[in-house]
């Protein structure tokens, strides 16, 4: 692989948004259901690979998406887009089967503190617990990723070894799932590391399904979304209106923008499928439903052909 190379013209890249879901999940007014199923329904008409609807977890620990079941039953499935929701044990998963969902997203943390603060277990609980799930999807042939968190850096115990990442890849790739998504959690990789990183999970395992994960944190976002597309990577989850983080990770902000992501792709000639003019008109509406300006910088300056006339002479 050059990673020196720019990005090959039109090459398909598959956009996975995650708002419902990560974009969600630390509000702390409850959106209603139904304005949850109206917008996850305008956003399966704007090119999406993949949509995380919700999750379903303890609705202790994630309140506002203890409605996951009416709003996986409520929403318009249009075929072509994948409907994932993130479980985190085999409660979650049984709940997702009752309903039907397309893929499970199941998650688990590379760091050992975030496991502990998120899932309240250790990392080998969590895959033991998580392996248990593995064998109940197969039998219900359900398509499984793995979301691994804190691939890149923890907010409690710091930078991840890529040998700790590595060894979490090979003992859920021995599982026979199809993918696992790369998750910067709390945005601390840098494009150096995640060309690292993409490069050798890649060569280990080309058959997998690879998705990269970023929070913008440290505004690193895109020049990491763009680094991995030079390492090969075709997949990448994103949040409309840049909303997201989860709320065991100490320091946690939004996703990378779904809407800047697209908006950057489409200008350098790759081919994202979506519609951008969609996602802004959901975006602006997003701000709307969350009550606050959202961190989209596409939403304040429009796209690049926005024109303005000329100031006035004085
Ligand atoms: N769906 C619904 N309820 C669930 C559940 C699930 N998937 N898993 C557990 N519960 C319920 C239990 O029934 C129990 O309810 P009760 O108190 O009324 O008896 C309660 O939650 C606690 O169950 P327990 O097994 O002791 O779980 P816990 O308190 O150790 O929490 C998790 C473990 C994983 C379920 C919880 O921490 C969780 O859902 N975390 C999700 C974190 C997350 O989504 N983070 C952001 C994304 S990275
Ligand atoms: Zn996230």
């Amino acid at each position: 692989m050059n990673s020196q190379v720019s990005p090959t013209p039109n090459k398909r890249i598959y956009i996975q948004e995650v708002v419902t879901r990560d974009g969600f999940q630390a509000e702390k007014d409850f959106i209603p259901t139904t304005e949850k199923i109206a917008l996850i329904d305008r956003l399966s008409e704007a090119g999406y690979s993949k949509i995380e609807v919700t999750s379903f977890t303890s609705p202790k620990a994630i309140p506002m998406l203890a409605d996951a079941e009416a709003v996986m039953q409520g929403i318009n499935r249009v075929p072509g887009v994948e409907y994932t929701v993130l479980i985190p044990n085999l409660r979650g998963a049984e709940r997702a089967i009752a309903v039907g969902v397309d893929e499970f997203n199941l998650v688990m943390s590379v760091s050992e503190a975030h496991n502990q603060a998120n899932l309240k277990m250790g990392r080998e609980d969590s895959f033991k617990a998580l392996s248990s799930v593995i064998e109940l999807a197969h039998s219900s042939k359900t398509a499984v990723n793995i979301s691994l968190s804190t691939s890149f850096g923890c907010p409690m115990s710091g930078f991840t070894p890529l040998a700790e990442l590595m060894h979490w890849i090979e003992r859920f790739a021995e599982k026979g799932i199809r993918g696992i998504t790369i998750c910067d959690t709390t945005g601390m990789a840098n494009p150096t590391q995640v060309q690292q990183v993409c490069e050798m999970a890649q060569a280990k395992h080309p058959n997998l399904q690879w998705t990269l994960h970023f929070h913008n944190t440290r505004g690193m976002g895109l020049a990491n979304a763009l680094a991995a597309i030079n390492s090969g990577i075709d997949r990448f989850d994103a949040s409309l209106g840049g909303l997201g983080g989860c709320p065991y990770a100490p320091g946690a902000t939004g996703n990378i923008c779904t809407e800047e992501l697209v908006h950057m792709l489409d200008l350098m000639g790759l081919n994202t499928h979506m519609k951008i003019d969609t996602l802004l008109e959901c975006s602006s509406d997003l701000q709307k439903i969350v009550g606050r300006t959202l961190p989209s910088q596409l939403l304040m300056a429009g796209k690049v052909d926005r024109t303005y006339t000329a100031p006035c002479q004085i």
